[in-house]
């Protein structure tokens, strides 16, 4: 049977889209602006970009000025109705920019999916039928670490930790990479940490410096450890504390719609900037594509 896909055109197919995990088993701590305005950053510089609201809270798609209504599809939709395409529930938010809203009954989702086989593999088997669309892939995790995060982890690259310097973020961090850790060995081999991205940050407050201090220091003793955190850094620059951010999306508004120049948007745009730095060159990825193309040829014309 003769295939038609790109890869036996000859045409590779595009990198795969970066996915990227927003998680902190607590509240409160700046998942859901940093989910908002980092993509909105990410679509201002060109990238396709989409945003996932995994949080019954449903607070993401107040950024993006979208009021819920009763009979519009959401994310509980992509969990639980996989018979409707994925490509049906996003909506497009700003240019280069789509969403798939959250649903405050989410959290009965967390029950049904515990029922089902596979439950941890869901998120990522909807999700790749439309990877090919974007360049980066958010996901606004809830405050747990429960069935839906676990989906989150094991389609992600990487995991961004929003967080707030104080001490016993340390504790709830340690917490976290444990479960980062099991996600990694049993179900999602390529999982990394990224780093902890401060938010609401003060830097003038000597218990904030003594704990960014301290989150350098515990990083740093994992370098070369083999472990997804061995290259996890505390995020420059931190967010700092800035009431724009929190009046934006009351007005419907990322912080580069309400107050492009404010330190907020400043900020979110650097920090932005800094995380893509990170990530595999985009030939890198199209050559590891292509050799895996000339090796999927070979094997076909045997
Ligand atoms: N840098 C910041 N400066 C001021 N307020 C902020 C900042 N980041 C977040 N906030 C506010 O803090 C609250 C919690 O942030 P949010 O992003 O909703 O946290 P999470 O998603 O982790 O629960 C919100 O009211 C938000 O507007
Ligand atoms: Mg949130």
């Amino acid at each position: 049977m003769k295939r038609s896909s790109a890869k036996s055109a000859g045409i590779p197919k595009p990198p795969p889209p970066r996915v990227i995990a927003l998680l902190n088993q607590k509240g409160g701590v700046g998942k859901t602006t940093s989910t908002a305005n980092l993509g909105a950053a990410y679509a201002i510089a060109g990238l396709r970009t989409l945003v996932v609201d995994l949080d019954p809270q449903s607070n993401l798609s107040l950024h993006f000025g979208h009021e819920p209504a009763p009979d519009q599809p959401t994310v509980r939709d992509l969990f639980m109705r996989t018979e409707v395409p994925a490509a049906d529930l996003l909506r497009q938010a700003r240019p280069n920019l789509w969403f798939v809203p959250s649903d405050t009954e989410l959290a009965l989702v967390e029950g049904e999916l515990a029922l089902q086989p596979n439950m941890q593999h869901i998120l990522a088997q909807r999700l790749e039928r439309i990877m090919d669309r974007f360049d980066v892939i958010l996901l606004d995790c809830p405050p747990s670490l429960g069935v839906l995060t676990v989906n989150a982890l094991t389609v992600a690259d990487e995991v961004v930790v929003p967080t707030q310097a104080q001490y016993l973020a340390l504790r709830g961090l340690e917490k976290l990479l444990e479960t980062v850790l099991l996600v990694q060995q049993a179900l999602n081999p390529r999982l990394r940490v990224a780093g902890v991205l401060l938010c609401m940050h003060e830097s003038q407050s000597s218990h904030g410096k003594a704990v960014v201090e301290e989150m350098d220091q515990y990083f740093e003793k994992f370098r070369g450890s083999g472990l997804p955190w061995q290259d996890a850094s505390v995020l420059r620059p931190a967010v700092r504390r800035n009431i724009k951010l929190a009046e934006a999306p009351s007005f419907g508004q990322t912080i580069f719609d309400y107050a492009p120049t404010c330190a907020g948007a400043a900020d979110y745009r650097a920090l932005a900037e800094a995380i893509r730095a990170r990530w595999p060159s985009r030939t890198d990825a199209s050559q590891a594509h292509e050799s895996v193309a000339v090796v999927g040829a070979s094997v076909e014309s045997r």
